[in-house]
Protein backbone atom coordinates (compact mmCIF):
# COMPACT_ATOMS: atom_id res chain seq x y z
CA UNK A 1 0.00 0.00 0.00
CA UNK A 2 1.39 3.44 -1.29
CA UNK A 3 -1.32 5.73 -0.45
CA UNK A 4 -4.10 5.99 1.79
CA UNK A 5 -6.57 8.14 0.76
CA UNK A 6 -9.65 6.70 0.95
CA UNK A 7 -10.89 3.50 3.30
CA UNK A 8 -12.04 2.38 -0.07
CA UNK A 9 -8.30 1.67 -0.43
CA UNK A 10 -8.34 -1.02 2.64
CA UNK A 11 -9.82 -4.08 2.77
CA UNK A 12 -11.13 -5.61 6.01
CA UNK A 13 -7.53 -7.51 7.27
CA UNK A 14 -5.59 -3.89 6.26
CA UNK A 15 -7.77 -1.60 8.26
CA UNK A 16 -7.31 -4.52 11.24
CA UNK A 17 -3.66 -4.37 10.72
CA UNK A 18 -3.47 -1.08 11.21
CA UNK A 19 -5.85 -1.34 14.12
CA UNK A 20 -3.03 -3.51 15.72
CA UNK A 21 -0.25 -2.47 14.45
CA UNK A 22 -1.57 0.76 16.62
CA UNK A 23 -2.18 -1.59 20.08
CA UNK A 24 1.47 -2.34 19.40
CA UNK A 25 2.74 0.69 19.23
CA UNK A 26 1.01 2.19 22.13
CA UNK A 27 2.08 -0.40 24.17
CA UNK A 28 5.42 0.11 23.07
CA UNK A 29 4.77 4.27 23.34
CA UNK A 30 3.55 2.94 27.13
CA UNK A 31 6.81 1.93 28.05
CA UNK A 32 9.97 3.16 28.63
CA UNK A 33 10.86 3.52 25.17
CA UNK A 34 9.33 7.02 23.64
CA UNK A 35 10.83 7.67 20.42
CA UNK A 36 11.64 4.57 17.66
CA UNK A 37 14.30 4.50 15.04
CA UNK A 38 12.02 3.41 12.27
CA UNK A 39 11.98 5.90 9.99
CA UNK A 40 15.64 7.82 11.00
CA UNK A 41 16.56 9.61 7.81
CA UNK A 42 12.77 10.00 6.05
CA UNK A 43 10.95 13.25 5.54
CA UNK A 44 7.21 14.30 6.23
CA UNK A 45 5.65 16.87 4.47
CA UNK A 46 2.25 17.96 6.65
CA UNK A 47 0.56 20.40 4.11
CA UNK A 48 -2.17 22.15 5.92
CA UNK A 49 -4.23 23.81 3.04
CA UNK A 50 -7.55 23.99 5.82
CA UNK A 51 -7.39 24.75 9.71
CA UNK A 52 -6.65 21.77 11.85
CA UNK A 53 -5.55 21.12 15.39
CA UNK A 54 -5.57 17.86 15.96
CA UNK A 55 -5.09 15.90 13.00
CA UNK A 56 -1.66 18.44 12.07
CA UNK A 57 -0.54 18.21 15.77
CA UNK A 58 -0.96 14.04 15.92
CA UNK A 59 0.37 13.60 12.44
CA UNK A 60 3.74 15.83 13.14
CA UNK A 61 3.63 13.83 17.20
CA UNK A 62 3.31 10.37 14.72
CA UNK A 63 6.36 11.45 12.85
CA UNK A 64 8.37 12.38 15.43
CA UNK A 65 7.80 9.50 17.59
CA UNK A 66 8.79 7.59 14.62
CA UNK A 67 11.93 9.84 13.97
CA UNK A 68 11.79 11.35 10.79
CA UNK A 69 12.04 14.86 10.17
CA UNK A 70 8.79 16.58 9.49
CA UNK A 71 7.97 19.83 7.82
CA UNK A 72 5.34 21.52 8.39
CA UNK A 73 3.48 24.13 6.01
CA UNK A 74 0.11 25.49 6.05
CA UNK A 75 -1.67 27.62 3.34
CA UNK A 76 -1.76 31.03 5.78
CA UNK A 77 2.40 31.87 5.32
CA UNK A 78 3.35 30.27 2.39
CA UNK A 79 2.64 30.81 -1.61
CA UNK A 80 -0.84 28.90 -1.98
CA UNK A 81 -2.07 32.65 -0.46
CA UNK A 82 -0.27 34.29 -3.21
CA UNK A 83 -2.40 31.94 -6.26
CA UNK A 84 0.51 29.10 -6.61
CA UNK A 85 -1.05 26.06 -7.65
CA UNK A 86 -1.27 22.97 -5.43
CA UNK A 87 0.45 21.22 -8.07
CA UNK A 88 3.27 23.61 -7.72
CA UNK A 89 3.21 23.29 -4.81
CA UNK A 90 3.72 19.69 -4.47
CA UNK A 91 6.20 19.60 -7.32
CA UNK A 92 8.18 21.94 -4.35
CA UNK A 93 7.54 19.47 -1.41
CA UNK A 94 8.56 16.70 -3.99
CA UNK A 95 12.23 18.51 -5.03
CA UNK A 96 12.71 18.92 -1.46
CA UNK A 97 12.69 15.47 -1.44
CA UNK A 98 9.28 14.84 0.41
CA UNK A 99 9.01 10.61 1.52
CA UNK A 100 5.44 11.52 2.40
CA UNK A 101 2.77 14.51 1.91
CA UNK A 102 0.29 14.50 4.44
CA UNK A 103 -2.52 17.07 2.86
CA UNK A 104 -5.79 18.40 4.28
CA UNK A 105 -7.62 20.66 1.52
CA UNK A 106 -11.01 21.97 1.07
CA UNK A 107 -11.54 20.79 -2.73
CA UNK A 108 -12.65 17.09 -2.04
CA UNK A 109 -10.40 15.05 -4.21
CA UNK A 110 -7.24 16.67 -3.82
CA UNK A 111 -5.47 14.37 -2.69
CA UNK A 112 -6.09 12.02 -4.98
CA UNK A 113 -5.18 14.89 -7.60
CA UNK A 114 -1.51 15.17 -5.39
CA UNK A 115 -1.18 11.14 -5.46
CA UNK A 116 -2.45 11.03 -9.42
CA UNK A 117 0.62 13.67 -10.16
CA UNK A 118 3.21 10.93 -12.34
CA UNK A 119 6.34 12.41 -10.65
CA UNK A 120 4.95 12.27 -6.95
CA UNK A 121 7.25 9.26 -5.79
CA UNK A 122 6.17 10.19 -2.12
CA UNK A 123 3.08 8.54 0.08
CA UNK A 124 0.33 10.76 -0.31
CA UNK A 125 -2.29 10.34 2.78
CA UNK A 126 -5.54 12.18 3.19
CA UNK A 127 -5.46 13.96 6.32
CA UNK A 128 -9.43 15.79 5.12
CA UNK A 129 -10.34 16.61 1.64
CA UNK A 130 -13.33 18.95 1.59
CA UNK A 131 -16.65 16.43 2.42
CA UNK A 132 -15.07 13.58 0.78
CA UNK A 133 -13.12 11.62 3.51
CA UNK A 134 -10.76 11.42 6.37
CA UNK A 135 -9.46 8.28 7.08
CA UNK A 136 -7.11 8.73 9.65
CA UNK A 137 -9.96 10.03 11.56
CA UNK A 138 -12.01 6.51 11.01
CA UNK A 139 -9.55 4.75 11.60
CA UNK A 140 -8.99 6.27 15.75
CA UNK A 141 -12.51 6.43 16.13
CA UNK A 142 -12.68 2.41 14.98
CA UNK A 143 -9.66 2.04 17.31
CA UNK A 144 -10.97 3.82 20.22
CA UNK A 145 -14.10 1.87 19.42
CA UNK A 146 -12.57 -1.60 19.89
CA UNK A 147 -10.83 -0.85 22.90
CA UNK A 148 -14.19 -0.39 24.46
CA UNK A 149 -16.47 -2.54 23.15
CA UNK A 150 -13.87 -4.85 21.35
CA UNK A 151 -14.75 -7.37 23.95
CA UNK A 152 -10.98 -8.76 22.67
CA UNK A 153 -12.31 -9.32 19.07
CA UNK A 154 -9.91 -7.85 16.24
CA UNK A 155 -12.89 -6.45 14.69
CA UNK A 156 -15.99 -4.43 15.10
CA UNK A 157 -18.95 -7.15 15.06
CA UNK A 158 -22.38 -6.62 16.40
CA UNK A 159 -21.33 -3.08 17.24
CA UNK A 160 -23.76 -0.63 17.29
CA UNK A 161 -23.05 3.13 16.46
CA UNK A 162 -25.40 6.19 15.89
CA UNK A 163 -23.56 8.81 13.96
CA UNK A 164 -25.46 12.13 14.36
CA UNK A 165 -26.26 15.59 13.00
CA UNK A 166 -24.16 17.47 10.02
CA UNK A 167 -23.83 14.25 7.79
CA UNK A 168 -23.83 16.15 4.61
CA UNK A 169 -20.78 18.15 4.94
CA UNK A 170 -19.17 15.54 7.39
CA UNK A 171 -15.74 13.68 5.50
CA UNK A 172 -15.66 12.02 9.06
CA UNK A 173 -19.14 10.34 8.70
CA UNK A 174 -17.99 9.35 5.22
CA UNK A 175 -14.99 7.41 6.10
CA UNK A 176 -16.70 6.38 9.43
CA UNK A 177 -19.73 4.75 7.40
CA UNK A 178 -17.10 3.08 4.94
CA UNK A 179 -14.59 1.66 7.66
CA UNK A 180 -17.08 0.88 10.52
CA UNK A 181 -19.36 -1.38 8.29
CA UNK A 182 -16.15 -2.66 6.89
CA UNK A 183 -15.23 -4.16 10.22
CA UNK A 184 -19.04 -5.52 11.24
CA UNK A 185 -20.56 -2.91 12.81
CA UNK A 186 -24.00 -1.85 12.09
CA UNK A 187 -24.56 2.07 11.26
CA UNK A 188 -27.46 4.14 11.74
CA UNK A 189 -27.59 7.84 10.66
CA UNK A 190 -29.19 10.19 12.67
CA UNK A 191 -30.16 14.01 11.39
CA UNK A 192 -32.63 15.98 9.63
CA UNK A 193 -33.41 15.35 6.28
CA UNK A 194 -31.93 18.19 5.44
CA UNK A 195 -27.97 17.48 6.38
CA UNK A 196 -28.27 14.05 4.57
CA UNK A 197 -26.76 13.96 1.03
CA UNK A 198 -28.21 12.67 -2.16
CA UNK A 199 -28.25 9.17 -2.37
CA UNK A 200 -27.51 8.37 0.91
CA UNK A 201 -30.19 5.24 0.31
CA UNK A 202 -28.20 3.69 -1.47
CA UNK A 203 -24.93 3.78 2.00
CA UNK A 204 -24.93 0.28 3.77
CA UNK A 205 -26.42 1.96 6.73
CA UNK A 206 -30.22 2.66 8.59
CA UNK A 207 -31.62 6.29 8.76
CA UNK A 208 -33.39 7.70 11.09
CA UNK A 209 -35.10 11.42 12.01
CA UNK A 210 -35.50 10.54 15.70
CA UNK A 211 -32.61 11.06 18.02
CA UNK A 212 -34.41 9.83 21.20
CA UNK A 213 -36.09 6.69 19.37
CA UNK A 214 -32.08 5.67 18.30
CA UNK A 215 -30.16 6.20 21.46
CA UNK A 216 -30.85 3.30 23.57
CA UNK A 217 -30.70 1.09 21.06
CA UNK A 218 -26.93 1.91 20.30
CA UNK A 219 -23.23 0.93 21.53
CA UNK A 220 -21.88 4.29 20.49
CA UNK A 221 -22.99 7.50 20.24
CA UNK A 222 -21.06 9.71 17.53
CA UNK A 223 -21.66 13.69 17.39
CA UNK A 224 -20.90 15.52 14.61
CA UNK A 225 -20.19 19.05 14.61
CA UNK A 226 -22.42 21.56 12.11
CA UNK A 227 -19.97 22.36 10.15
CA UNK A 228 -21.17 26.19 9.38
CA UNK A 229 -18.27 26.77 7.21
CA UNK A 230 -19.51 24.68 4.70
CA UNK A 231 -23.31 26.15 4.70
CA UNK A 232 -24.38 28.17 1.95
CA UNK A 233 -27.96 27.88 2.82
CA UNK A 234 -30.08 27.15 5.93
CA UNK A 235 -30.15 23.98 6.59
CA UNK A 236 -32.54 24.05 10.54
CA UNK A 237 -34.83 27.19 11.80
CA UNK A 238 -32.15 28.02 14.50
CA UNK A 239 -29.27 26.79 16.93
CA UNK A 240 -32.12 26.25 19.63
CA UNK A 241 -34.14 23.62 17.50
CA UNK A 242 -31.54 21.84 16.31
CA UNK A 243 -29.85 21.09 19.92
CA UNK A 244 -33.77 20.19 20.94
CA UNK A 245 -33.58 18.03 18.30
CA UNK A 246 -30.38 16.62 17.63
CA UNK A 247 -27.84 17.71 19.84
CA UNK A 248 -26.52 15.31 22.94
CA UNK A 249 -27.71 16.93 25.77
CA UNK A 250 -27.34 15.09 29.79
CA UNK A 251 -30.86 13.97 29.58
CA UNK A 252 -30.59 12.63 26.62
CA UNK A 253 -27.32 10.81 27.92
CA UNK A 254 -29.06 9.46 30.55
CA UNK A 255 -31.24 6.78 28.19
CA UNK A 256 -28.01 5.47 26.86
CA UNK A 257 -27.26 1.75 28.00
CA UNK A 258 -24.85 0.98 30.17
CA UNK A 259 -21.67 0.81 28.48
CA UNK A 260 -22.69 3.08 25.42
CA UNK A 261 -19.79 5.94 25.16
CA UNK A 262 -19.91 8.99 23.51
CA UNK A 263 -17.53 10.23 21.01
CA UNK A 264 -16.77 13.18 18.95
CA UNK A 265 -14.28 14.03 16.45
CA UNK A 266 -13.58 17.22 17.44
CA UNK A 267 -13.37 20.47 16.80
CA UNK A 268 -17.08 20.54 19.47
CA UNK A 269 -19.15 23.69 19.50
CA UNK A 270 -20.45 23.27 23.20
CA UNK A 271 -23.70 24.16 23.39
CA UNK A 272 -24.97 23.29 19.88
CA UNK A 273 -24.22 19.79 19.16
CA UNK A 274 -22.92 18.88 22.27
CA UNK A 275 -23.68 20.27 26.01
CA UNK A 276 -20.83 21.12 27.75
CA UNK A 277 -21.50 18.40 30.42
CA UNK A 278 -21.47 15.48 28.29
CA UNK A 279 -18.58 16.63 26.58
CA UNK A 280 -16.59 16.14 29.87
CA UNK A 281 -18.57 13.26 31.11
CA UNK A 282 -17.12 9.85 32.42
CA UNK A 283 -18.85 8.31 29.13
CA UNK A 284 -17.33 10.95 26.85
CA UNK A 285 -13.98 9.37 25.25
CA UNK A 286 -13.57 12.59 23.08
CA UNK A 287 -9.83 13.36 24.99
CA UNK A 288 -8.92 9.68 24.17
CA UNK A 289 -9.42 9.63 20.45
CA UNK A 290 -7.22 12.22 19.92
CA UNK A 291 -4.63 10.52 22.44
CA UNK A 292 -5.16 7.24 20.65
CA UNK A 293 -5.07 9.48 17.18
CA UNK A 294 -1.28 9.59 17.87
CA UNK A 295 -0.93 5.89 18.12
CA UNK A 296 -2.68 5.11 14.93
CA UNK A 297 -1.00 7.93 12.73
CA UNK A 298 2.07 6.14 13.63
CA UNK A 299 0.97 3.08 12.58
CA UNK A 300 -0.73 4.94 9.41
CA UNK A 301 3.04 6.22 8.94
CA UNK A 302 4.37 2.69 9.67
CA UNK A 303 2.62 0.42 7.32
CA UNK A 304 3.20 2.97 4.16
CA UNK A 305 6.80 3.92 5.10
CA UNK A 306 8.50 0.82 6.98
CA UNK A 307 6.30 -2.27 6.14
CA UNK A 308 7.73 -5.22 6.83
CA UNK A 309 6.77 -6.77 10.47
CA UNK A 310 6.29 -5.28 13.20
CA UNK A 311 8.89 -6.00 15.15
CA UNK A 312 11.09 -4.70 12.97
CA UNK A 313 9.87 -1.68 15.00
CA UNK A 314 11.66 -2.24 18.45
CA UNK A 315 15.11 -2.61 16.36
N1 LIG B 1 -12.09 17.92 12.39
C1 LIG B 1 -12.97 17.14 11.57
C2 LIG B 1 -12.68 17.42 10.12
O1 LIG B 1 -11.77 18.17 9.83
C3 LIG B 1 -14.38 17.34 11.93
C4 LIG B 1 -14.84 18.77 11.93
O2 LIG B 1 -14.11 19.67 11.54
O3 LIG B 1 -15.98 18.95 12.34
O4 LIG B 1 -13.36 16.88 9.28
N1 LIG C 1 -10.87 15.81 14.13
C1 LIG C 1 -10.14 16.65 13.40
O1 LIG C 1 -9.83 16.39 12.24
O2 LIG C 1 -9.74 17.78 14.06
P1 LIG C 1 -8.92 18.97 13.42
O3 LIG C 1 -9.81 19.60 12.38
O4 LIG C 1 -8.63 19.89 14.57
O5 LIG C 1 -7.68 18.39 12.81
Amino acid sequence: MKHLLSISDLNAMQAISILDTASELARISDGQVKKLPTLRGRTIVNLFAEDSTRTRISFEAAAKRLSADVINFSAKGSSLSKGESLKDTAQTLQAMGADAVVIRHSASGAAQRLADLEWMSGSVINAGDGTHEHPSQALLDAYTIRKHLGKGSRDLQGVRVAIVGDILHSRVARSNVLLLTLLGAQVVLVAPPTLLPVGVESWPVTISYDFDAVIAQVDVVMMLRVQQERMSDLFFPNSREYSRYFGLNSERMSKMSAQAIVMHPGPMIRGLEISADVADSARSVIVEQVSNGVNVRMAILYVLLAGGPLEMVTN
